[in-house]
Parts: C-alpha cells; structure tokens; sequence
C-alpha cells in the first residue's frame, strides 16, 4: 500500500515538474490596475498655505502654451520653434497630472496618444514619426551620433512650428526621422511619473551612498555593483531622469521646458533650434515680472508643483501581493529597486525626516547589450541605467527607458542582458552583454510559477 502510494506521489511529481516546464510563461501581468488613481494629490501632512501653493502650482503644470500666448486656452507662451508636447501634464498624465504617458489602457483616463494630433495642430505641418502611434507611448528621440559622425546624444524635438497659424512665415524642417531610424541612429525615451519627487530631492547624498555599499558582500555574490551619478560642477549626487542625470526638480523643470516645449526661462535662457523667422519672442520667455503683482516664473511653479507631490498610494494586501513582496526581496530584485530610504530635514510641512518607499537606489547599474542606448549622460554611460523607481507601477501602461512593452513579464526578462537586442541598439561585443541584473534574473526565473505570479501581482499593487 504505501509503496503504491510513494509509486504515485513520483509520478504527481513528474507530472507537475513536466506541466511546468510546458507553462513556463504562463504567469501573466494582471494589467494596469483599475479604480481610483493612487496619486496626484499634495503630500498629506502640508499645511493649508502649502496646500493652496501646490493647487497653484499644479494649475500652471497643466497650462497649454502656444507660440506667443494668443491662441484661444493656450495662453502660456514660447512654444517652439522645436517641440514635443505643448503641457507638461500633455505627458505627464497617467494616472494623474504628474504621472507618466497616458494610453488607451488607462482604466482612469484611457486617451490616444496625443502627440499624434499635435503634429498638424494648428495648421502645423509636420508628418507623425514612425514610432508615434495613437495606441503606443508618448515619446522623446535622441540621436546617438551627428548626420557627418561623432557623438551626438541630444534630444531632437519632433515637430516644428512651420505653418502654424501663430508661427507665419516660420519655415523649419523636422529632422529626417525615417532616414535616423533606417540607420539604427534613433532612440527613445518615455516620460517617468513625478510624483513623489520632492522626497526624493530631499534625500542626502550621503543617505543614498549608504545604502549604496549596504549588503555588499550579497550585491559582490550577484554580480552587483551600480554607481551615483554626479554633478560635473560641484560633485554632488544627481538623481533625476533614465540615467540620473539631472540634479535637481527646478533644473528639470527648466530643461523640460526648453527641450520639450522650446519654452526659453530663467534656467535655460536662450531659444533652442533658434531658426531666423521662427522666432517670435523676446528671451527668455518666461521669467520673474518684476511688474507689481508679478511673480516668479512657471519654471518655479513646475518645481513646486513636483516637489510637494506625494507618493503614489500602494494597495498592497492579497496574500499573493504580500507573499510577492518577500519574494521580490528575498530574489534579490530589491538588491537594486530599494524599498526604503529617508528624507533629511524639510522646509515643508511634515516631509523632514520621513521614510519612503521609491523601491530604486537612484544608482546607475550596466544593463547589458539589450537595453544599451548608446547615449552618455554625465557620468552615465552608454549601458547604464537609474534603477527605475517601481511605485506607481500598478497604473503604468508603458514600461522602460523607451517604453518598449506594456508587458512587466517583458520587462523583467529585458533585464538578463543579451536576451532581445534592441532594434536600435549600436553594435556591442559580447563582453558588453552583461547585465548587473543577469544573476537575479536567473533566480527569478527559476521560481515557482506561483512565485512569480506574486511578484507580478505585487507590483501592480504599488
Ligand atoms: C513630450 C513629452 C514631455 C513633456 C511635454 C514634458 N516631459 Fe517631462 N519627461 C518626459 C520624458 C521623455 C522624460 C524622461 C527624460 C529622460 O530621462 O531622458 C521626462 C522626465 C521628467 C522628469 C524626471 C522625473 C524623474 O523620475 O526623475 C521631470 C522632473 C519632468 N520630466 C518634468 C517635466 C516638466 C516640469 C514639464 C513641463 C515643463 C515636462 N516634464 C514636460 C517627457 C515630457
Ligand atoms: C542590477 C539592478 C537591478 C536589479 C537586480 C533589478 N532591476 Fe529592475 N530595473 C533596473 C534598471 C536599471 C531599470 C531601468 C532599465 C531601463 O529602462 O532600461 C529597471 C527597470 C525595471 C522595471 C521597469 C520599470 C519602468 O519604470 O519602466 C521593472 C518592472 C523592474 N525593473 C522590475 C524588477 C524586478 C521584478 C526585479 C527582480 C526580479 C528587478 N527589477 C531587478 C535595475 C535592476
């Protein structure tokens, strides 16, 4: 009798072993998470004045700018010549103003891509590059080498201004994107969620060194390393954008602002692509008025804005979500994606000395041949990537540096180095195929499919 039994339970065993094998990759992202957008709000301990400026500051986010102010609801001014959006909240929009690149997945806001209809707004003459879709993300491009040779790494706006009817006598061509594109010289980045920044601002450098070199002999074991990026001007940890390359919420702003919607400020003072007769308006285009009731720019609105933003609402709480939130550390995914950190003393209201829960380092790690961009970025090289901070990724739609998948299976193997070359990706010798994460992918993937099934539920409740 119990030697059938024993005869059995091997076969049960054999079975199952083989029934897995057979389902490798059955485990499936539940999706963007429905319900109310865990995000968007100020930080709940501000008092009523701060609250009030956030609302303020929140209202400027959302403003539309066109050319010089005039056209009817688009009274922001200094649009162009080049541009990509024509709102910070035009990208910044999932779930919430402030978040990432809003999509016909939404279960909040579900919208096409609205960089589709921005191309001809206007009378605006510009043709909508191939890797612009209405069902795809919003997106940014980047050269990595000039049309003659050498470097190049910079943001070349899609769209320009020529035939608006606020832009007359403007002529300026696009880029020639179809030709980048046929000679792997493009790139792209989607835009990352703002919320919660300010925290993130106010951490000390020495706070994010520590946790750095934390659990090193594990991080040495699995291959981990990682690096801060810093200020080529004073040193300091710089910690914002896909390669942590810019220093602070108010140089970010400033910079968006000019890259984005050619907007010219007090931090990027002078116009971009300034083509004679494309451009209209004195620079920079948005600065403090020193009229009485003036006040400071929208670039300083923008920053406020970010900076008392809290953190996306976590819904953590089936017993997969919280059997997948140990496995994500025990796997190692947290080596990298930080749960904790805590903020240094603030100026506002309740934000001083306050744990939070970003599941990023803010570090720069080489992730391999798959995922290289071939783009410099401080010291970022062309491999390297800011560990993606996970909260609010239960409402993404677009997932990595160029919002390749909406898949967070996908995501995760992108991670193992060598896997998927991106299409786009400049030519690498094997040594450079290494992924700081290959180790902890592998254990990942050999996971109970049930393990996996909570990490990726885990997720979807940040
Ligand atoms: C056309 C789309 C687009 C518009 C418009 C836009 N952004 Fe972004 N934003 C992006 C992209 C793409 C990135 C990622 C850039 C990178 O790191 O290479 C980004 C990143 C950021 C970040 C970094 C966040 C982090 O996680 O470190 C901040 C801050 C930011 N944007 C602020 C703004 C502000 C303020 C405005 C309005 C002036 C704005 N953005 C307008 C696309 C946009
Ligand atoms: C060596 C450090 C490292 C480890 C280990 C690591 N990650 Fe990442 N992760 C990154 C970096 C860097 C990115 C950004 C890559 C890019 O966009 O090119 C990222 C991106 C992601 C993204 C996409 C986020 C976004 O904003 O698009 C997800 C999801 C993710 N990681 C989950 C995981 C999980 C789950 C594990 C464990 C199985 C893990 N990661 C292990 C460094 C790491």
């Amino acid at each position: 009798m119990s030697g059938k039994l024993r005869h059995n339970s091997v076969r049960i065993v054999l079975a199952l072993s083989m029934a897995c094998a057979a389902r490798v990759g059955a485990q499936t992202d539940p999706g963007p998470r429905g319900g109310a957008a865990g995000a968007g709000g100020y930080y709940p301990s501000l008092n009523s004045t701060e609250q009030f400026a956030f609302g303020s500051a929140r209202t400027v986010f959302q403003e539309i700018d066109s050319v010089s102010g005039t056209m009817p609801g688009e009274a922001g001014k200094g649009l162009g010549p080049s541009f990509n959006g024509n709102s910070c909240a035009q990208c910044h929009a999932q779930p919430a103003v402030g978040g990432s690149s809003p999509g016909l997945t939404s279960k909040q806001n579900p919208v096409p891509n609205p960089q589709v209809a921005l191309a001809t707004l206007h009378n605006a003459q510009n043709s909508v590059p191939s890797f612009i879709t209405a069902n795809g993300p919003v997106r940014e491009a980047r050269f990595v080498n000039l049309p003659g040779g050498g470097a190049d790494g910079g943001v070349h706006g899609l769209y320009t201004i020529q035939g608006r009817r606020d832009a007359n006598g403007c002529q300026m061509d696009q880029p020639d994107f179809a030709t980048a594109i046929s000679n792997h010289n493009v790139i792209f980045r989607i835009p990352t969620p703002t919320f919660g920044l300010g925290l993130v601002e106010n951490t000390a450098d020495s706070t994010l060194q520590a946790n750095l070199v934390a659990n090193q002999q594990t991080k040495n074991a699995m291959g981990i390393s990682g690096r801060l990026n810093t200020s080529g001007n004073d040193g300091s940890v710089t910690r914002f954008g896909w390669k942590a390359q810019n220093k602070s919420l108010l140089i970010f702003a400033g910079e968006a602002y000019n890259v984005e919607q050619g907007v010219s400020s007090e931090v990027f003072p002078n116009e971009r692509s300034a083509v004679p007769g494309c451009v209209f308006n004195s620079t920079p285009e948005d600065f403090t008025s020193l009229a009485a009731g003036g006040g400071s720019g929208d670039v300083t609105s923008f920053a406020i804005f970010m900076r008392l933003l809290a953190p996306p609402t976590p819904t953590t709480a089936s017993n997969s979500e919280r059997n997948g939130q140990s496995v994500f550390a025990t796997v190692g995914c947290a080596l990298c994606h930080t749960s904790s950190l805590t903020t240094a003393a603030s100026p506002y209201t309740g934000m001083g000395k306050q744990e939070y829960h970003p599941y990023s380092d803010f570090a720069l790690h080489s992730m391999g041949a798959g995922l290289a961009d071939g783009i410099s970025q401080g010291g970022a090289g062309p491999s390297e990537f800011r560990t993606a901070p996970l909260w609010g990724l239960g409402q993404r739609l677009f997932f990595l540096h160029d919002g390749r998948t909406s898949d967070l299976m996908q995501a995760i193997q992108a991670h193992s180095g060598c896997g998927r070359p991106d299409a786009t990706a400049t030519p690498t010798t094997s040594s450079a195929c290494a992924s700081e994460a290959s180790a902890v992918i592998r254990q990942f993937n050999n996971l109970p499919n049930s393990q996996q099934q909570d990490i990726l539920n885990f997720l979807r409740s940040l």
